[in-house]
């Protein structure tokens, strides 16, 4: 059983981005620039969002966070959106999410200039990715395409079992799997909440990507040998063992699907660090896109 260590590689890909920064100001040239807006005052969220402010800071882009009060009305977001689309230092941006429940959170989405979406999130890059068009690649389903290509685990030609629809991860990570592209060439099935047979056809897979958020879920019963196992969902349970009062858990049984698996993500440490190295691979790739 090899681990696809998120947390290395997301360290590699950085150190990689660092070099290039480096690169870009030896040569004059403007240093990427990232920009988030963070409505209210969500306790995971603000983590995230400082992950990738201090992720910023460690390669050498310049980062900008916009915090908004919880009762922002979605007219103050959409200006707010306004004068980022117009910022000429501003290379990409983001809006965390959720939203309050009172901002359409597709119409803040759209707001968005597609060519400063660096969460690949507007429909027109939406719409490009299906289409195998260069585009901004969403940050999970770009990060587990990057682990799977350095740790040189195939997909061509393999049976890829997806788990969950959504349209951050399950959605792109079918359409990206199923084309194409170096990661890529596999046979999809795409399995969700009404799926019957589920067991039936998890184990026929090859490559199982879980992403329900169902805290292990996928047992050892349902998986064949030698399966490679991607586990992207990471719910907090209270455990008052832990000082921060809560553990980690993903979608997948990790210590007894391990045994069958030739490759497992681990979770914390698998997928989750790869989404903020992913990000921050987009904003490179906005600003040289700019110049
Ligand atoms: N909330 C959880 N994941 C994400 C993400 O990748 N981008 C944004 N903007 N919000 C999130």
């Amino acid at each position: 059983m090899i681990l696809l260590d998120g947390k290395k590689t997301s360290a590699d890909i950085k150190e990689e981005i660092a070099l290039e920064v480096r690169d870009l100001k030896n040569k004059g040239a403007d240093t990427p620039h990232l920009a988030a807006i963070i409505v209210g005052d969500d306790g995971a969220s603000i983590t995230y969002v400082n992950a990738k402010v201090k992720a910023c800071e460690l390669v050498g882009f310049e980062s900008t966070l916009i915090r908004l009060p919880k009762d922002t009305t979605e007219e103050d977001l959409l200006n707010e959106i306004a004068i980022l689309n117009i910022d000429k230092d501003i290379d990409g941006f983001i809006v965390q999410l959720p939203l309050p429940k009172h901002i359409d959170e597709q119409k803040i989405l759209m707001a968005i200039d597609p060519d400063k979406d660096v969460d690949g999130f507007h429909p027109t890059n939406v719409g490009k990715m299906a289409l195998n068009l260069p585009t901004f690649i969403s940050a999970t389903p770009f990060g587990i395409l990057e682990l799977l290509e350095r740790y040189k685990v195939e997909t061509s030609g393999k049976h890829v079992v997806v788990l969950g629809r959504s349209h951050i991860v399950g959605s792109p990570m079918s359409i990206l799997l199923s084309q194409k592209r170096k990661v890529g060439n596999a046979t999809v099935t795409m399995c969700h909440s009404r799926t019957k047979n589920l067991k039936e056809i998890t184990l026929q897979a090859d490559i199982i990507i879980a992403a329900i958020g169902i805290p292990e879920f996928l047992k050892a019963d349902m998986v064949k040998d030698h399966v490679t196992v991607i586990d992207v969902g990471i719910t907090r349970l209270e455990d008052a063992s832990k000082k921060s009062g809560f553990r980690l858990v993903g979608d997948v049984a990790f210590d007894e699907v391990a045994k069958k698996s030739d490759f497992i993500t681990p979770v914390p440490g698998g997928v989750g660090p790869m989404t903020i190295a992913m990000l921050l691979k987009n904003t490179l790739l906005a600003c040289q896109r700019k110049s």
